[in-house]
């Protein structure tokens, strides 16, 4: 019926560019469905991976959970060991950096870690000096650290201890090789004073996963135990 409308030689063109338009679609298909997929699981499960696994009393993996830590009172810090860098300040700063930081802003400081790529804005590139809004001079990260960044995922660190937030910051600023800039003496005399008045408190700390059966049970515990009035 068809060959009335077409001889059999335009038939046949027209045989073949179905047959074309058709094999794109599914090389597009097979592109869009399975390789750009397959990429980027890839991207998310490499290697590089810093989040270290924290194994629940389930058995399941937890990566956010924390670790047990018992309390620790730290007392006040001798100024002197913190204010510039030293050998033991830096090994610390660079494993802290390493756990905490490395998964946004990169192992070398670059802003190019695993964790920051989805992220608006942008982990900061601590390798140049653009586009810092605190600043880079040693009490400008510190505040950083404190503080955090509002509207951004830039939280405060100030979980960390007052000396591993001012390893932190000489380390941030190891990372850059431009000029950070003098700082104010005033604002070096103020954290002098912070670290030399006042020890902390680290407190007890134990896997959520742990904290949240704590609460079930002493829930329970409440819910079947009888009323006061009723004992007698
Ligand atoms: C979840 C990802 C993430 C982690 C983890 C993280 N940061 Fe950031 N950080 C950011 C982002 C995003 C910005 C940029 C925020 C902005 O531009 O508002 C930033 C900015 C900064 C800045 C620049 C502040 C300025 O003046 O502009 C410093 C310094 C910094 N981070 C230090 C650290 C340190 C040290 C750690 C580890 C304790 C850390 N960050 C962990 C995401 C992260």
């Amino acid at each position: 019926m068809i060959d009335t409308y077409l001889s059999p030689a335009e038939f046949k063109r027209l045989l073949s560019a179905l047959l074309v338009v058709i094999g794109f679609i599914c090389i597009a298909g097979f592109f869009g469905f399975t390789v750009l997929p397959g990429l980027r699981y890839q991207a998310h499960t490499g290697p590089e991976a810093t989040v270290v696994a924290v194994q629940g009393e389930t058995g399941w993996l937890d990566p956010t959970d924390y670790p047990v830590m018992a309390r620790e009172v730290i007392p006040p810090i001798d100024p002197a060991t913190v204010m510039t860098p030293n050998a033991p300040l830096m090994v610390r700063g660079k494993a802290v950096y390493a756990q905490s930081c490395a998964t946004c802003h990169g192992p070398e400081g670059k802003g190019d870690g695993p964790a920051g790529t989805g992220l608006t804005p942008k982990p900061r590139n601590f390798t140049e000096k653009v586009a810092w809004k605190n600043g880079t001079r040693l009490e400008d990260i510190y505040k950083t650290l404190d503080e955090g960044l509002k509207g951004s995922s830039m939280v405060s660190y100030n979980h960390l201890t007052k000396k591993d937030r001012m390893a932190l910051a000489h380390v941030v600023q190891s990372l850059g090789a431009f000029d950070h800039g003098a700082s104010d003496p005033q604002a070096l005399a103020t954290l002098e004073k912070l670290f030399a008045s006042a020890g902390e408190v680290v407190p007890n700390r134990i896997p959520v996963a742990r904290a949240v059966d704590a609460l079930c049970r002493e829930y329970a515990e409440a819910q079947s135990t009888p009323p006061a009035s009723t004992i007698r």
